[in-house]
């Protein structure tokens, strides 16, 4: 990149030179669950700061319908003494990052861009051909804002009926890994969904609280967005349980047992582990007196509650010296792995092991 003539900087008068500026800070919930717009403000007002005529402003980060126009504008404007629109162009245009995924990235996933005018959402369309193959315009801005929630919470909401879907299956003896096979062969109107130790990432647990959010201030509930929420977080409670199922039927205590988590982060084969359900996970273990380690080649350092918990290195070493490994994320070096599937007993959230051994979730 820096031989083709990129360069990162921290000094905000590279806008003064700047044709087109993209906003892309973090947009996290505060305290109370309410959406933090503190970072969009603060990267407008530098941008507002340095604005000249005839630029492009596109805002990326996830957030709620209206934050472009409500809350970008007016702080470029003010700052800048230019009008959007008339004096540069203002679009939104969401991230679809998929991380971890070789199949799809930037260039071949279709960019969804809106733009407070028609023009301004030419001119962004025009950017962002330059970078990806495929580039969808919307009608308006708060088409393309909510384009980015309607995905996320779609995902959000199948994630949690599938994980309500694996409490129920294992209780009626059902294994649900077949039946969403099975139904996933169905050519149309079924979309594979697979459980696991609950939602993780900076997306799918938030940006479904960015739309319960505006939803509330004009009194509507999003019930659906709510009950996502309350199954998916019960779910590394119901995993702690488990756990406990499989040291009863091996007739260990929970208590002084050695539990080893393989992959804590979020997802498999990333280093991310905002959001992870091993966190809670690990509260749960050690709440009922379990001695917790971890093993993932993707995390140096994993600390819950202030209090870090012991590393694993070696696979081998994991399995031998655990009552019960529980595999959360499904990294490579797991599956890939000769030695994972010999420990005593796997509880597999991921669904890819079998055996007498395995208690899949
Ligand atoms: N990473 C993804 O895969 C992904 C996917 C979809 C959507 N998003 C969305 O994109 C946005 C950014 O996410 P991310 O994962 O890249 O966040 P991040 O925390 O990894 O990176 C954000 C960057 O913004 C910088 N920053 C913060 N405040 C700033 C300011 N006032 N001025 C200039 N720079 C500032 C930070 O230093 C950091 O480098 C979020 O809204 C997120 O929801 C991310």
């Amino acid at each position: 990149m820096l031989a083709t003539g990129f360069e990162a900087t921290s000094d905000p008068t590279c806008i003064d030179d700047s044709d087109t500026i993209v906003i892309c800070v973090p947009t996290p919930l505060d305290g109370d669950g309410t959406p933090d717009l503190g970072s969009v403000r603060a990267a407008a007002v530098t941008v507002s700061e340095h604005l000249r005529s005839g630029s492009l402003v596109v805002l990326e980060s996830t957030t709620y319908p209206g934050t472009t126009e409500d809350t970008v504008r007016p702080i470029l404007e003010q700052g800048s003494g230019l009008e959007a629109g008339v004096d540069f162009n203002l679009a939104y245009s969401p991230e679809r990052i998929d991380p971890g995924n070789l199949e799809w990235g930037l260039r071949n996933t279709p960019k969804i861009v809106g733009g407070l005018t028609p023009e301004c959402t030419e001119r962004a369309v025009s950017f962002y051909e330059q970078i990806v193959d495929t580039v969808v315009p919307t009608v308006g801005l708060r088409e393309a804002e909510f384009t980015k929630l309607l995905e996320n919470t779609y995902r959000h909401i199948n994630i949690a009926l599938i994980n309500e879907m694996a409490v129920f299956c294992h209780e009626l003896g059902i294994d649900l890994w077949a039946s969403i096979d099975a139904a996933a062969t169905k050519p149309f109107g079924f979309q594979a969904f697979r459980p696991g130790p609950g939602i993780g990432g900076h997306c799918i647990p938030i940006d479904p609280n960015y739309l319960s959010w505006v939803a509330k201030r004009v009194g509507y509930r999003l019930r659906f967005v709510e009950l996502a929420q309350e199954v998916s977080e019960r779910m590394p409670a119901y995993v702690a349980r488990r756990t406990q199922d499989a040291l009863n039927r091996l007739k260990k205590p929970m208590n002084g047992s050695h539990i080893v988590l393989a992959g804590v982060t979020y997802k498999a084969n990333v280093s991310d582990q905002r959001e992870t359900p091993a966190k809670p996970l690990v509260a749960h273990l050690r709440r009922m007196g379990a001695d917790v380690s971890f093993i993932d080649s993707h995390v140096d350092s994993f600390v819950v509650a202030g209090s870090e918990v012991p590393r694993i290195l070696d696979i081998g070493e994991a399995v031998r010296s655990a009552d019960v490994v529980v595999l959360l994320q499904a990294h490579d070096e797991f599956i890939d792995s000769t030695e994972l599937g010999e420990a005593a007993c796997i509880l597999d959230t991921s669904g890819k092991f079998t055996g007498d051994n395995v208690d899949r979730l």
